[in-house]
């Protein structure tokens, strides 16, 4: 039986991809490589496929019934909250009409599970200690949006189908497990610093006044090696549960400053680091930390590593990429 990662030669795909193989199991990988890398998938093998086109749910179809695929775990989609307020049409075309093709095709070929990245965006600005899965998400930007629409599809496929799904909404992912797999493209909190530094610019705080203990956003920062070990807890999940659709947040429960990640990069690269603090960015909430009670209980997952390691990992990688 076979794992199908669609979009396994992205950052977060090819670290799963990358622990199943090395655990022995069978995967195939299906990406358009438009921000994937074929380096990162080893022996792995690789199929491309645009899930976008018009005619891919076929394709996917015969990849599944070629491969013997169970199940499939469904990365490729565009991610970035701001790229995505200025094109919101390509959100949605894209992001939804890759999930539909990749649902209709799993459809078409009797695969039952289905493992779907969706996001902490969902929840938008919610003012709560812990955001925990039940809340009432209000996605703030089409990208949030997208996935939420994601969720809801999910759903509607297992109706449908009776496929039995799992959306995993992820926190701040930051990170590498190996250095090759390091991310290169996606534009969040540590490579920005990290990319500042490497030029001799001041890293920039947006906003030191929110209601927070140093007045910068709190988030919950996840190593995407622990990301991707979710996946895997959400696979076995689908396996032996029945429960329908079931949404998990992944997270540490822990929550850490603006301030709190540069001190962290500061010691990890042995820097004094000056930071300027600007202006806030719109649409920032002050909080956003992550309740993990839920995927504790029902998938047995929890993190492993620290805000230090995070850090850690992220400046090893670019040191041997450098
Ligand atoms: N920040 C700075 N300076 C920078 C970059 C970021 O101060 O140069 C701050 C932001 O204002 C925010 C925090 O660092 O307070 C984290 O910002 P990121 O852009 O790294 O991450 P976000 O929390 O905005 O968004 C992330 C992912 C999204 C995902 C979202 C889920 O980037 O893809 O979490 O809530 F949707």
């Amino acid at each position: 039986m076979t794992t199908l990662v669609i979009g396994g030669a992205g950052y977060i795909g090819s670290h799963v991809t990358r622990l199943l193989a090395d655990r022995g199991q069978d995967v195939v990988v299906v990406d358009d490589l438009s921000t994937g890398f074929r380096s990162r998938l080893g022996e792995v093998p690789l199929v491309e496929i645009d899930v976008t086109r018009t005619g891919a749910a076929e394709e996917l179809a015969g990849v599944m019934r070629e491969r013997s695929v169970s199940a499939v775990i469904h990365f490729a989609a565009h991610k970035q909250v701001g790229e995505s307020v200025a094109n919101p049409e390509m959100y949605w075309r894209d992001n939804i009409a890759g999930l539909a093709n990749v649902l209709d095709g799993a459809a078409q070929a009797g695969v039952r599970d289905i493992v779907f990245s969706s996001s902490a965006a969902v929840y938008g600005m919610p003012d709560v200690d812990l955001v925990q899965e039940d809340l009432t998400p209000e996605p703030i930007n089409p990208y949030g949006a997208s996935k939420l629409v994601g969720e809801w599809m999910l759903k509607d496929a297992e109706r449908a189908h009776g496929m039995r799904t799992v959306g995993l909404r992820y926190f701040n992912v930051a990170g590498a497990g190996w250095p090759e797999l390091a991310d290169t493209l996606v534009m969040n909190l540590v490579p920005i610093v990290l990319d500042a530094l490497d030029r001799g610019d001041r890293p920039k705080v947006f906003g030191d006044d929110y209601d927070t203990p140093d007045g910068t956003c709190i988030r919950d920062y996840v190593h995407v090696l622990d990301l991707a070990e979710a996946h895997i807890a959400a696979l076995d999940y689908l396996k032996r549960d029945t429960r329908e659709h079931r949404v998990f947040n992944v997270g540490t429960g822990t929550g850490s400053s603006v301030l709190d990640v540069i001190n962290a990069i500061a010691d990890a690269t042995g820097t004094e680091i000056n930071p300027e603090i600007v202006e806030r960015r719109p649409g920032d909430p002050a909080k956003l930390v992550c309740s993990t009670d839920r995927i504790r209980e029902e998938l047995s997952w929890k993190s492993e590593h620290t805000l230090a390691e995070i850090v850690q990992s992220a400046v090893d990688a670019r040191r041997q990429r450098d």
